[in-house]
């Protein structure tokens, strides 16, 4: 039986995003990010489609990811973005996946997995974000290390803190500490090879920051990198999330629905069911805060919290709703549209955790108008 909820992709949309990313940033190499699941699009069909659609390279954050695009036949490069763990270098090698690395004892790992094979490796530089990536200052000596011990430096990057927020002067400062450390490479004689920083927000609101490639992620998907974010490039959002109505109910006033019975009617009231719930990846908030889905066209508001497999829609108002219309939570019906970016900002978050948050348990609908197939064939063996 299949489920009355969906995700629902549109391929047509990321292929659309990615060539009009492309053609933004030539000759610059487009890098797509399709870690987590493609940000919960399905990493196989972004993939496909992005390759097809332009991209030359792919991005994920661990090994089993690179390696899950290789075991369906993906041959384009993938880069790990961040260092793996010793114990998975060998895999990453097998794979023929390109490691980030940035501490001596990765690159030490990495050269042992290669076993004198020159595998291409990039270098990240922490240039102010502290998460990962090595000091400025260790740079030069871990660009030579990756050379003296047999592996090849394919490249040499770093990850911008606050790229989505035009008028702060961090990424600025940031972007000349990068350059400092690529000047001091090739002083030393050392090819940085392909230089990259920008993520989706860097390559959008940066010019600087594209350099030779930008790695991007959620504008693939047609989000912008911050729900404060106007951009003026035409990218399409890739999801819609739906469901079907369960249940058709009334209730009287005075009477509450869900757990806690948090939200109280003030008159008689007409309810829907609908069968997704937080473990799907609707936050369970968002009934507090009266979020709106679309049935029949029109707003209507969640109401009481949001529970593990269902929710509960009030539906006095408006149009009748029956048992099996379509309730969309993301995307359009009609002339409404809810956006990712509106949970967002009604939850305190960014759109990227609303993405990725939508389960597995949801099945994956991937729409495909215009065929991408010429380019699938040329990527994957
Ligand atoms: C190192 C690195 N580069 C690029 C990206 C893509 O970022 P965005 O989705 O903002 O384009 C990410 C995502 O978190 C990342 O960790």
């Amino acid at each position: 039986m299949p489920r009355h909820a969906a995700v629902h992709v549109d391929l047509d949309a990321v292929a659309h995003n990615v060539a009009t990313l492309a053609g933004l940033v030539a000759p610059a190499e487009l890098c797509v990010v399709v870690k987590a699941d493609g940000y919960g699009h399905g990493a196989e069909d972004v993939a496909a489609t992005a390759l097809a659609a332009g991209a030359d390279r792919l991005a994920v954050a661990l090994v089993e990811e690179g390696q899950e695009l290789r075991d369906v036949g993906f041959d384009a490069p993938v880069l790990v973005l961040s260092q793996p763990p010793a114990d998975a270098m060998a895999d990453a090698f097998a794979a023929t996946l390109t490691p980030t690395v940035d501490t001596a004892a990765g690159i030490d790992a990495a050269a042992r997995a290669a076993d004198g094979a020159a595998w291409p490796v990039h270098l990240k530089v922490d240039t102010g974000m502290h998460r990962v990536g090595c000091t400025p200052a260790d740079a030069l000596g871990l660009a030579r290390r990756v050379l003296d011990r047999g592996l090849a430096l394919e490249g040499v990057f770093t990850h911008l803190a606050v790229a989505d927020e035009p008028d702060r002067p961090e990424t600025d400062e940031q972007l000349a500490c990068f350059d400092r450390v690529l000047a001091s490479l090739v002083a030393d004689g050392i090819d940085p090879g392909v230089r990259h920083a920008a993520n989706s927000a860097g390559l959008l609101l940066h010019d600087a920051a594209r350099m030779d490639m930008v790695r991007v992620g959620i504008a693939t998907y047609g989000v912008a990198p911050s729900s404060d974010l106007h951009i003026d490039v035409d990218i399409r959002p890739a999801m819609t999330v739906t469901a079907e109505v369960s249940h058709v109910r009334s209730v009287d006033a005075g009477e509450g629905v869900s757990y806690g019975l948090r939200h109280r009617f003030d008159r008689s009231a007409r309810l829907a069911v609908v069968p997704l719930g937080y473990a799907d990846g609707v936050p369970r908030r968002l009934g507090e805060l009266s979020a709106d889905v679309l049935i029949g066209g029109v707003r209507r508001p969640i109401r009481g919290v949001v529970t593990m497999d269902q929710l509960v829609v009030e539906v006095t108002d408006g149009p009748e709703v029956a048992v099996g219309d379509e309730v969309v939570l993301i995307g359009r019906q009609g002339d409404q549209e809810v956006t990712v970016d509106e949970w967002a900002k009604l939850l305190g978050t960014i759109s990227y955790e609303i993405l990725c948050g939508f389960g597995p348990r949801l099945p994956r609908r991937h729409l495909r108008r215009v065929s991408h197939a010429a380019g699938d064939a040329g990527t994957r063996s």
